[in-house]
């Protein structure tokens, strides 16, 4: 009788220590991607340029990084903030907690290194080395090629610095924990595929991250089979709610009947939408148009390609639900 009440006091021992002991083992050695690499930028006008169309259009960097107008359509950036940091992202938009983006401009970067700022954009770890949540798509980050990740940096330089710091994130159980283990070491690609190149779509497509909002998901992970078929529900300040639409070639239910000069005016009319008011009753939207429809024809172009190409997939979004309803 003894000798079970010992070995299930083992047991129940090594039931409890070992959970203890892998978390432990999480917390004191996570993430680990290795230290930042040696860089200085050198900054050319032409990297400054191409820095400044990625930050703020074809990756919108500024549309998350930068407060918003919340009374204009698709919550354009506040003008004269450009990086000084986001507003905050809780449940709505599928945080277990809350975030911030943090101010990115001189003012909060100036202790940084350019390898600092390389690594935190691809493998997904602040100056500390601490994780940062994947809403920061670094992910999608780590395919960049090296000179557009130069490019950002020299661009994020030339930013007027504003001072300021957001509140730090709150995080709740587990995801506190399993965040750790998202960073991973990371080897961008050393230049990007030419415009004219068959991977040219896909790399656009993946640098502005429209993925994960036009996707439904699991935990976090794009269900198989379903990429791009939209439905992705986003609660609005005022209690209505939007959707994402089907990005897919479906012709009933996605883009299929859309030509490529209907899809590129979409997106630069978007532009002068942002810069109206929400009327009461009608429907805004997380899409950041007005970073987005900044973009050339060519690059708009690109994305309508990749898109076309995608299997279709039947998915009837309903747009719009107005508050109360
Ligand atoms: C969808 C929103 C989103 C987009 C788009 C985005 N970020 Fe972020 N970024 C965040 C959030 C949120 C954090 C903070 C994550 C955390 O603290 O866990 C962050 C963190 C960072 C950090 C670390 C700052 C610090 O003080 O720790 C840098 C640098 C950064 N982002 C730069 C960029 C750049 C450059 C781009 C475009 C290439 C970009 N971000 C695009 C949301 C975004
Ligand atoms: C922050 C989430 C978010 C991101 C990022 C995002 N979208 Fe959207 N998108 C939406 C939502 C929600 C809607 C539906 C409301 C609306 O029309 O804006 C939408 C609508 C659209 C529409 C349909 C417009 C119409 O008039 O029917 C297109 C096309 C589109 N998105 C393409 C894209 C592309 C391409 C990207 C990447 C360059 C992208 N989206 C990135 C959330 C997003």
């Amino acid at each position: 009788m003894r000798k079970w009440l010992l070995i299930t006091l083992i047991i129940l021992l090594i039931l409890i220590l070992l959970p203890v002991g892998a978390l432990t083992f999480v917390v004191l050695t996570k993430p680990d991607v290795g230290p930042a690499p040696t860089l200085t930028v050198s900054a050319t006008p032409e990297l400054v340029e191409r820095g400044r169309y990625l930050f703020n259009h074809q990756a919108a960097c500024v549309a998350c990084h930068t407060p918003w107008d919340t009374s204009k359509y698709s919550f354009p950036s506040i003008a004269g903030k450009d990086g000084a940091g986001g507003p905050t992202f809780g449940a709505e938009s599928g945080v277990p907690g809350m975030i911030h983006a943090p101010n990115v401009t001189p003012a909060a970067l100036k202790e940084w290194s350019d390898g600092e700022i390389l690594r935190a954009l691809v493998s997904g770890v602040n100056k500390r080395g601490d994780a940062l949540f994947p809403l920061m798509p670094y992910g999608h980050y780590a395919k960049l090629a090296t000179p557009d990740l130069h490019a950002i940096i020299a661009y994020m330089r030339t930013l007027r610095a504003v001072e300021g710091t957001t509140p730090p994130r709150e995080l709740k159980f587990p995801m506190n924990i399993i965040v750790r283990l998202i960073p991973k070491a990371a080897e961008p690609p050393a230049q990007a595929p030419k415009p004219d190149a068959a991977e040219y779509p896909a790399y656009v497509v993946n640098s502005a991250a429209c993925l994960h909002c036009h996707s439904p998901s699991n935990h976090g992970k794009v269900k198989p089979g379903n990429e791009f078929s939209g439905g992705v529900v986003f609660p609005m300040p005022d209690g209505s709610v939007v959707r994402s639409s089907n990005l897919t070639p479906d012709d009933e239910t996605g883009l299929g009947k859309w030509t490529k000069d209907a899809f590129i005016a979409r997106f630069h009319a978007g532009v002068e939408q942002a810069k109206l008011p929400v009327q009461p009753g009608h429907s805004n939207t997380p899409m950041p148009w007005a970073s987005y429809g900044g973009m050339t024809d060519a690059d708009l172009g690109a994305i309508y390609d990749h898109l076309r190409a995608l299997p279709k997939v039947s998915n009837k979004v309903e747009r719009f639900t107005p508050t109360g309803k």
